[in-house]
C-alpha cells in the first residue's frame, strides 16, 4: 500500500465517523459539512494531497452531479461514498453552490520543459479535448473545468476513465480508449501548469 492511500483511507476513517444529519438542507448540516470537506479539498481550496480534486471554484452543476453520482453509486469511490452518504439533495445544491463560488487556487504543480509543454498541448489540441472543455479547458456548466486541477489527480482520474473503473461518463472513456499511460500524463501535466482564472467568476 502506497503512503499516500494510507493517509486517504486514515482521512476517510476521520471523516466517515463525522454524521451531517438527516433532513433536508440545514443551514448548520451545511456549514458543518463545509468544515468536513476542508479536512481534504484544503480549508483554502488546495487539497490536502495532490491525488484529491480541486473542488474550489469548480463548475457549480459539474459538482453537484458528482456529488450524485458518487451517492447514486455511478462513480465509485469509497471516501467520497462515505461523505455524501448523510447528504440530503438540498445539501448537496447548497454544497454546490457554496464551492462553485470560491475562488479557485493556484496548485503546486512542477514547472514543465517548454518541450513537454508543447506536446501535452499538441495532444489535447489533435483529440478535440477543448471541443468539450473549451479552448482554454475551462469547462462550462456540464463539463468541468480541467485548467490548473491537480496534475496528479488528472492522471488517476484519465487512468480511470481509460480503463472503465470511472464509468460515469462513457464517452470519456470511448475518447480516451487505446491512450499509453505517458500520453495521459503528458495531457495531465500540460493541464495542470495552465493558470487559475483571475478572479472568482459568477456561475
Ligand atoms: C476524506 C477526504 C475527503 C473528504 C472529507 C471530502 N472529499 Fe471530496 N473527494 C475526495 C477524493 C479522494 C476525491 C477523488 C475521488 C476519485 O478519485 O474518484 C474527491 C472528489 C470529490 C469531488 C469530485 C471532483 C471532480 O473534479 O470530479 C467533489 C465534487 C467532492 N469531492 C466534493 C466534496 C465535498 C462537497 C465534501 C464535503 C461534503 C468532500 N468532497 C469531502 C476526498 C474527500
Ligand atoms: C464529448 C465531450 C467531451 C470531450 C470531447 C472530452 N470531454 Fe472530458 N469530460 C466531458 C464531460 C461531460 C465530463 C464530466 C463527466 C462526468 O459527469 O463525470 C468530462 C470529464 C473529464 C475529466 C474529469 C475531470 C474531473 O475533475 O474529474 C477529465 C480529466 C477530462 N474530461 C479530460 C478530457 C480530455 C483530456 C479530453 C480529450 C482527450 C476530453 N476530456 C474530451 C466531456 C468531454
Amino acid at each position: 500500500m502506497s503512503k499516500r492511500y494510507v493517509l486517504a483511507a486514515g482521512i476517510g476513517t476521520l471523516a466517515c465517523a463525522v454524521s451531517f444529519g438527516a433532513g433536508s438542507a440545514n443551514a448548520d448540516n451545511v456549514a458543518d459539512a463545509i468544515q468536513t470537506c476542508a479536512a481534504c479539498h484544503g480549508e483554502d481550496g488546495i487539497p490536502a494531497d495532490k491525488t484529491f480534486p480541486i473542488v474550489h471554484g469548480q463548475n457549480r452543476a459539474y459538482i453537484l452531479n458528482q456529488l450524485h453520482d458518487f451517492k447514486s453509486g455511478r462513480r465509485k469511490n469509497e471516501i467520497m461514498a462515505g461523505i455524501v452518504a448523510e447528504l440530503t439533495n438540498s445539501d448537496m445544491q447548497a454544497l454546490a453552490r457554496h464551492f462553485a463560488k470560491q475562488q479557485w487556487p493556484a496548485n503546486a504543480s512542477e514547472p514543465q520543459p517548454a518541450d513537454a509543454k508543447k506536446a501535452g498541448a499538441a495532444l489535447l489540441e489533435q483529440l478535440n479535448c477543448g471541443g468539450c472543455h473549451h479552448d482554454k479547458y475551462t469547462g462550462d456548466t456540464q463539463r468541468p473545468r480541467l485548467a490548473g486541477q491537480n496534475a496528479e489527480y488528472l492522471l488517476k482520474t484519465l487512468t480511470e476513465f481509460r480503463d472503465k473503473t470511472r464509468g460515469n461518463f462513457i464517452t470519456m472513456s470511448a475518447i480516451l480508449n487505446g491512450l499509453t499511460d505517458e500520453e495521459l500524463k503528458s495531457m495531465s501535466d500540460y493541464l495542470a501548469s495552465l493558470p487559475p482564472p483571475v478572479a472568482a467568476a459568477a456561475k
